[in-house]
């Protein structure tokens, strides 16, 4: 770690995208007092109206007019990801720091373009939000990493949602654009994972299903991930809109919000929508509606990791750890803002203004997406595949 001269000045944030992930970060960044929101940019007219209006900052139709703000130091692109390495390389070359929505990119050669891009203009990244963020993984973590639950086996996690019949762009439903749940969902259970059994997962058998032909993409997937140091991890994610695992989640929401279950409610709100790419971007948009502060941690479906001494689960408000004398809760301070996406934020600020290397950096999120494209390889291939692109956790703080 560099030593440097603690700056006060806060972060000028620009966001490119104004739509779901991006309406999401604005929430965030506007709730945490280490950034000030500059500017943002998006195609569409009215939500570049509702950012201007709420915090009297810069809108652009273009992200290259966003990225030569001067006000702005970093630029959050929440873009579809098909453009993510072009929008990040475009920051790059502005010579701006980057946090990078998940998936990094769709394929590991745009990983590498935007990981030279970084370098070469000696800029910072930091690929986020994933769930690896949330506040019970970190706590995990260093219980995990202390040593005090003696030796980590396994790791399980798994997240039944109604993802596949949420309002989608076709893009969304054509896995070679990086659509269904490979590119979208999977990432976060992959680099949660990683993060618990130290980042250096070795190979990947996998097999996925699409079930629904006229959503001709991947909607479930059960995959076993080994990990160099002998940890295994199960990852099963189903986005078909039947159950609904947040009913094994004190009926808590992704977010954090309280939820009323309501099975197969996405089918049918989509059955009444008859211009589904028009309704998903509109219901997403910022300013579209408002969007309300969790009261509980976030979270992506059920986690639980095996160690010698006891069993740890991320809860909707901190850990549960069992051992030989019962269940104890180990409650995790919300603080203030929006848990997950601060997480994001604030380790982009320690990595500027306290000179710290980012945990989820490129190479980090390069090795998630190879995790993500072995698994579809594996189930295309029928046979387990070696990972050459991992790399260790590092403790940014
Ligand atoms: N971390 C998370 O939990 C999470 C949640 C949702 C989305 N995401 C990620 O965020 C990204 C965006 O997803 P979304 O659901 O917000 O999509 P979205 O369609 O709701 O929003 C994307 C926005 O980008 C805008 N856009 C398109 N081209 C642009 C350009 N050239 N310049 C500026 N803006 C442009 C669109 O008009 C739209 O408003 C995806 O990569 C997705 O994987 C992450």
């Amino acid at each position: 770690m560099t030593p440097v001269s603690p700056d006060p000045a806060p972060i000028g944030l620009g966001i490119a995208g104004l739509g779901m992930a991006g309406t999401v970060m604005v929430q965030a960044a506007a709730a945490h007092k280490g950034y000030v929101l500059r500017a943002a940019a998006d195609p569409h007219a009215a939500p570049r109206t509702a950012f201007a209006r709420d915090f009297n900052a810069s809108v652009y139709d273009d992200i290259g007019a966003l990225c030569a703000d001067p006000a702005v130091e970093v630029v959050y692109i929440a873009t579809p990801h098909q453009f993510h390495a072009l929008h990040a390389i475009l920051a790059a070359e502005h010579g701006k720091h980057i946090i990078l929505e998940k998936p990094m990119a769709l394929s590991l050669a745009d990983c590498d373009a935007i990981i030279a891009a970084v370098e070469r203009h000696n800029v910072r990244l930091i690929v986020g939000h994933t769930h690896s963020f949330d506040p019970q993984i970190h706590v995990m973590r260093l219980l995990i990493s202390s040593g005090a639950l003696g030796r980590l086996g396994m790791i399980h996690t798994f997240n039944y949602t109604n993802f596949l019949y949420r309002p989608r762009r076709p893009e969304e439903l054509d896995t070679a654009q990086g659509g269904g749940i490979l590119f979208n969902q999977v990432p976060h259970q992959v680099d949660m994972v990683r993060l618990l059994a130290g980042g250096l997962a070795r190979s990947v058998r996998a097999q996925t299903t699409a079930l629904d032909p006229p959503r001709p993409t991947e909607g479930s997937c059960a995959a076993l991930l080994q990990f160099e140091n002998g940890v295994a991890a199960t990852l099963v994610y189903s986005g078909y809109d039947y159950f609904d695992s947040d009913e094994w989640h004190f009926n808590i929401s992704e977010r954090g919000l309280p939820k009323s279950l309501d099975h197969g409610v996405a089918r049918r709100a989509l059955l009444k929508t008859p211009d589904e790419a028009r309704a998903r971007t509109e219901a997403f948009a910022y300013g579209s509606g408002k969007a309300d502060a969790p009261s509980h941690q976030p979270h992506f479906g059920i986690t639980i990791a095996t160690c010698e001494k006891s069993e740890l689960r991320a809860t909707a408000d901190g850990l549960m750890q069992y051992d030989q004398f019962g269940a104890h809760e180990i409650k995790i301070e919300r603080g203030p803002g929006m848990p997950g996406r601060r997480e994001v934020l604030d380790e982009m600020g320690r990595v500027l203004r306290l000179g710290t290397r980012a945990t989820h950096d490129g190479r980090w999120a390069k090795a998630t997406l190879e995790v993500a494209l072995a698994i579809q390889q594996s189930a295309a291939e029928g046979q387990e595949i070696a990972l050459r692109h991992q790399v260790p956790v590092v403790d940014d703080r």
